[in-house]
């Protein structure tokens, strides 16, 4: 899989958010690389989008562990559980719900590409339906790491472009790497 056949699987209206939006292949080639050096129970995707990391993670990991999905947007859910029918993918859960009121707590892995800075700014937004708030972001923050502080230690959040906050309360952070493509981190509950 490469980007540009990726993108060329989604609707028009998500495929120029590509660049912006859903995490690269490469970004996701090395979280595989990343995680198979780990034991890994389940991946959970806080903020799937059209479901780039999640399936083409499964792949990567030849099903080696579950990864789940959960993702706001009724419409990119759905683009999502499309793509997974028409590459006859398997392995992967994708729910339509907000994490921050519906945590999914248990898994041993989550992935976090800065779901919650879309309050901030304007350009390539996926819609306008969210009021842009930077109070709002502040609030919701608080409530992400206020809900990963409850994982039970040893819990891993892998970052791509941050979480949106410098500090993760209860967390170390175990690896870094510098992308041109952005900063991925990975933190562990002590
Ligand atoms: C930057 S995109 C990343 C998409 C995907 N994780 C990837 O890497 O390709 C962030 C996604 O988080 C979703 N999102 C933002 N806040 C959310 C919330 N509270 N609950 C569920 N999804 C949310 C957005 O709709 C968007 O699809």
């Amino acid at each position: 899989m490469t980007d540009e056949i990726w993108d060329s699987l989604l609707p028009n209206e998500y495929r120029v958010l590509s660049p912006y939006q859903w995490t690269p292949i490469e970004i996701i080639r090395f979280t595989w690389e990343y995680l198979k050096t780990q034991s890994v129970y389940s991946v959970m995707d806080l903020g799937s989008g059209v479901g780039k990391f999640c399936l083409n993670l499964v792949q990567f990991a030849n099903g080696s562990f579950p990864v789940y999905g959960v993702e706001d947007r009724k419409g990119l859910v759905t683009v999502s559980e499309k793509l997974m029918l028409k590459l006859k993918i398997t392995g992967v859960t994708f729910t339509q719900s907000d994490f921050l009121v519906n945590f999914p707590y248990g898994h041993s892995h989550y992935y976090v590409f800065n779901p919650l800075y879309e309050l901030m700014k304007g350009e390539h937004s996926i819609d306008f339906k969210k009021e842009k708030s930077a109070i709002e972001f502040i609030k919701n923050i608080q409530i992400l790491k206020h809900h990963l502080y409850q994982c039970k230690k040893g819990t891993q959040v892998i970052t791509y472009h941050g979480f949106g906050g410098s500090v993760l309360p209860g967390y170390k952070i175990v690896k870094k790497k510098e992308w041109e493509l952005g900063e991925w981190m990975v933190w562990e509950k002590e």
